[in-house]
């Protein structure tokens, strides 16, 4: 055992350290070890699994393929399944999609970076809908903001809001420090939500997502009454599921939401392992002003998004029942996980899809691509998140509302 600060570490975590197993292991522990520090973890914890964000070109740059290069040469691999978030674009159907080939060039080498690094080229934010990726009580580190926040609230897993290299380092040593969401005294909920508002659509849950995310600094606990609870007993599970996942991405978008609470619906509050604080709670009984913080005013279209997170397969059915019979006059992009868009394909559901014109978008989405750079300067979405990060991150006007509000402009070309 050796002692860093407070840090204890195991005989294989200072051989690790030591660079018994190449210089590229011990630069994961180095980073590992100095995060466990900042935070005085007093212990490094083994993970399941780690996802793994900062793929996307127009993020990382040159400086960030030239690091995950060094790092594979250095002879780095993963030792626990490690789940890549979306890039840049379609690996399949970029110039489909009008990305421009310089990008597409320097996109394909940051993808292939993490293969010899041995991650899986999964690229989606959602990694959980095609397969039991965690259980209450893991530890993981993953980071992407809405796939954490799910994790947490939803799985009743375990991970920190960790950073694209953070979440590299760990899947290379198979551990994270024990500080922060790992500790269950940082898991009791703060502040008290008591909401009456109604949450029909994922809209909805988003914007209530972006309105608990503004006003929390730490864990909330959500209390349900009213409409609001009359709505989330009248959605099917994968509705439900949906709402949360809605919820928690727009929270860590407004915010820095990475866990939340609700009662009789996530995954600790249900299994008692968690209490409401004390003290009045705060009323929110009209999401009307968080719909109009994320609404902007632009009428004409360039595209139409759904699928942040990355779309469910019940998402699809929703859209391909609203739109039969019918057909966009805008492009319709709905960003799906490469897995969910071949369930779509076996099912049928892809060629009802692009029966009304929809585009299954796999691997990217309307936040990371280059949408500039494709002529694209007006997008509506039903996602709080993107409707959060659009304006700033790309410097594009958006619309934001229902599925069927954004599915019904699509048509027109128009926001009405
Ligand atoms: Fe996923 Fe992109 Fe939204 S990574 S959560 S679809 S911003």
């Amino acid at each position: 055992m050796v002692l860093l600060g407070t840090l204890q570490l195991t005989d294989e975590e200072r051989a690790l350290l030591a660079g018994d197993e190449g210089p590229g292991v011990r630069r994961a522990m180095e980073m590992v070890v100095a995060l466990a520090r900042i935070y005085r973890a007093e212990r490094l914890l083994p993970i399941g699994s780690a996802q793994v964000a900062g793929v996307s070109y127009a993020n990382i740059g040159d400086a960030g393929l030239d690091f995950l290069r060094a790092w594979a040469d250095e002879g780095a691999r993963v030792r626990v399944p490690a789940l890549l978030n979306p890039a840049g674009m379609d690996r399949q159907a970029w110039q489909e999609m009008g990305v421009p080939a310089d990008f597409a060039a320097k996109q394909s080498a940051i993808v292939a970076a993490y293969a010899r690094l041995g991650v899986r080229l999964t690229c989606t934010c959602a990694p959980y809908l095609l397969e039991e990726s965690a259980r209450l009580g893991d530890h993981l580190a993953w980071s992407e903001s809405s796939a954490v926040a799910y994790a947490n609230s939803v799985l009743g897993a375990r991970t920190n809001r960790e950073g694209g290299p953070g979440a590299l380092a760990a899947a290379i040593v198979g551990r994270t420090g024990d500080f922060g969401l790992h500790r269950s005294g940082e898991r009791q909920p703060r502040d008290r939500f008591r909401v009456s508002a109604p949450l029909e659509t994922a809209a909805d849950w988003g914007a209530l997502g972006a309105e608990v995310g503004r006003r929390t600094q730490g864990v909330p606990w959500i209390e349900l009454e009213g409409p609001a609870q009359a709505s989330a007993d009248s959605l099917t599970e994968a509705q439900l599921r949906d709402g949360l996942r809605a919820l928690g991405a727009a929270g860590a978008a407004s915010g820095s939401l990475a866990l939340f609470h609700v009662a009789g619906l996530t995954a600790e509050a249900r299994a008692g392992l968690v209490a409401p604080p004390a003290g009045e709670p705060q009323v929110i009984a009209s999401l009307r002003e968080s719909y109009e913080r994320l609404d902007g005013d632009t009428v004409p279209l360039d595209l139409v998004a759904s699928g942040c997170p990355h779309a469910s397969l019940e998402q699809l059915e929703a859209v391909a029942r609203y739109l039969d019979g019918r057909r966009v006059a805008v492009p319709l992009w709905l960003t799906v996980g490469r897995g969910v868009a071949e369930q779509a394909r076996d099912c049928g559901l892809a060629g009802r899809l692009e029966a009304v014109g929809a585009r299954l978008v796999s691997d990217t989405c309307v936040v990371v691509a280059p949408l500039r750079e494709m002529g694209i300067t007006a997008v509506a979405t039903d996602s709080a998140k993107s409707a959060c990060y659009l304006p700033g991150h790309q410097g594009v006007a958006v619309r934001f509302g229902s599925l069927e509000r954004c599915l019904d402009a699509a048509v027109r070309g128009r926001w009405a």
